[in-house]
């Protein structure tokens, strides 16, 4: 973990090309997923971030050979001299996406012993909606001391009904249902690009996996899933997100290549909105601003709804907007910490319980602030970029964790990013 603070000379404009990485969430779960297939699976495109270093650790802890190339972004995983079943408490509390370990494992050994998962403090993250799918395909689940317990001689297929839209609990039961005997349908699945990925992926091992992208999934079990060809993961939605919120900020003119246009339509009709322009290319997107911004207002959503994870990056750019905006973050319960931090940066915002107002001033000034959370580390960042001054961001590790190499990119637009180790 680095011990790093980031300093930021606020007031550039950001202007040129930068090209997307891909995506952690993708990532996380499509790694695990490697573990179903019984020839070595090569999968491009993979972001180098922490969560991606976690995963490794992960699998090489459980035996699998793992060949990592970060500079291309490549990882070949030969997951057949697997020889244990548990994933250490260490790494569980370094990553929210250690919990599809338990799909995995369960799916391909029958026994899974994972401590519950760590990742982000943005709110209570239960995952009794993964243990129950798990359980409707007939495996033996329990909590035990923090450990999820995970047992099945033969899982089959069976409905599974979600009690709420969970992209992890999805993913994890997708997981398990790979190697499940006869059809397992999901209801009220989650429909974020990173799930339509994985059934891609999935379906590329030899698993038949319909309805990926709609509340339906239709997964018919195959306990012979074998790799055939190398898999390229999608760009970052979040990442592009980002990107396109901090061309904005700096009233800059920015083209994001490699992206996928189509996963940003409810940050696009927001950005323009505002009053920016934004164009969309088959797979780049240009952002543009010029004049000050209007304030707006949203709800944080499932796909393709306006996403919780772009919520924080986006509440940053609103406290310089003209006018009052509102935020609801219905997605988790504890995601506007980084408002708080700004504050010091001269933000005007009242927080009642889920619901941010943020009153607009024409100028942030710079001040000492703490990342707590991967996307408030992003928001800091965009308000950094605004501020007027210096700004310097604690925990930088925060960020690292989901973004490859941010201030290098912002950097070659324009920004002036440096990092100092404490
Ligand atoms: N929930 C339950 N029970 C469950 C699962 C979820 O009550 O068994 C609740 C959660 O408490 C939350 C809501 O359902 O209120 C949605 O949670 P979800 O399961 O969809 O979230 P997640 O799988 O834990 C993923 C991303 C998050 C992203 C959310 C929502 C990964 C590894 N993480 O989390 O990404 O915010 O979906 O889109 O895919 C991030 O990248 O910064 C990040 C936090």
């Amino acid at each position: 973990m680095s011990d790093e603070r980031m300093l930021i000379v606020g007031g550039q404009r950001l202007e040129g090309v930068v090209h997307v990485s891909g995506g952690k969430n993708t990532a996380v779960a499509i790694i695990p997923a490697t573990i179903l297939s019984q020839t070595p699976c090569v999968i491009e495109n993979l972001p180098d971030i922490e969560d991606v270093h976690v995963s490794i650790e992960t699998l090489r802890y459980l035996g699998a050979m793992v060949e990592w190339n970060p500079q291309e972004g490549i990882m070949i995983v030969d997951s057949s001299t697997i020889n244990r079943t548990d994933v250490p408490l260490e790494l569980c509390r370094r990553m929210r996406a250690s919990s599809y370990y338990i799909g995995a494992l369960l799916a391909r050994f029958g026994s899974a012993q994972v401590p519950l998962p760590g990742g982000c403090d943005i709110g209570r993250r239960p995952i009794d909606q993964h243990i129950k799918g798990m359980r409707a395909l007939g495996a033996e689940v329990e909590t035990c001391h923090g450990t999820v317990n995970a047992r099945a001689n033969c899982l089959t297929g069976n409905d599974v009904f979600m009690d709420m839209v969970t992209v992890g609990g999805t993913v994890n039961v997708m997981l398990a249902a790979t190697h499940a005997e006869g059809l397992t349908t999901i209801y009220n699945a989650a429909k974020e690009p990173h799930i339509v990925d994985l059934a891609n992926f999935l379906g590329s091992i030899g698993c038949r996996v319909k309805g990926a992208g709609t509340d339906v999934i239709r997964i018919r079990g195959n306990p012979n899933l074998a790799a055939r060809r190398p898999y390229a993961v999608i760009p970052d939605q979040i990442e592009t997100g980002t990107l396109m919120i901090a061309a904005a900020a700096t009233h800059g003119d920015v083209t994001i290549t490699g992206c996928i246009p189509t996963h940003m339509e409810a940050l696009t009709a927001k950005l323009l909105e505002m009053g920016a322009r934004v164009e969309d290319k088959d797979d780049a997107i240009r952002v543009r601003s010029i004049g000050a911004h209007r304030a707006v207002s949203f709800k944080t959503q499932v796909y393709p709804g306006f996403p919780t994870d772009l919520q924080q990056p986006m509440s940053a750019l609103l406290c310089t907007a003209t006018g009052t905006s509102t935020v609801v973050e219905n997605i988790f319960e504890s995601r506007f910490r980084h408002l708080a931090e700004m504050e010091r940066m001269g933000a005007n915002v009242r927080i009642y319980e889920q619901t941010a107002v943020i009153e607009g001033i024409p100028q942030l000034h710079s001040a000492a602030v703490e990342a707590t959370d991967l996307r408030a580390g992003a928001a800091l960042v965009i308000a950094g970029l605004m501020a007027q001054g210096t700004t310097e961001i604690y925990n930088t590790h925060f960020i690292d964790r989901g973004y490859e190499h941010l201030e290098k990119k912002l950097n070659s637009l324009g920004a002036q990013i440096s990092r100092i180790s404490d």
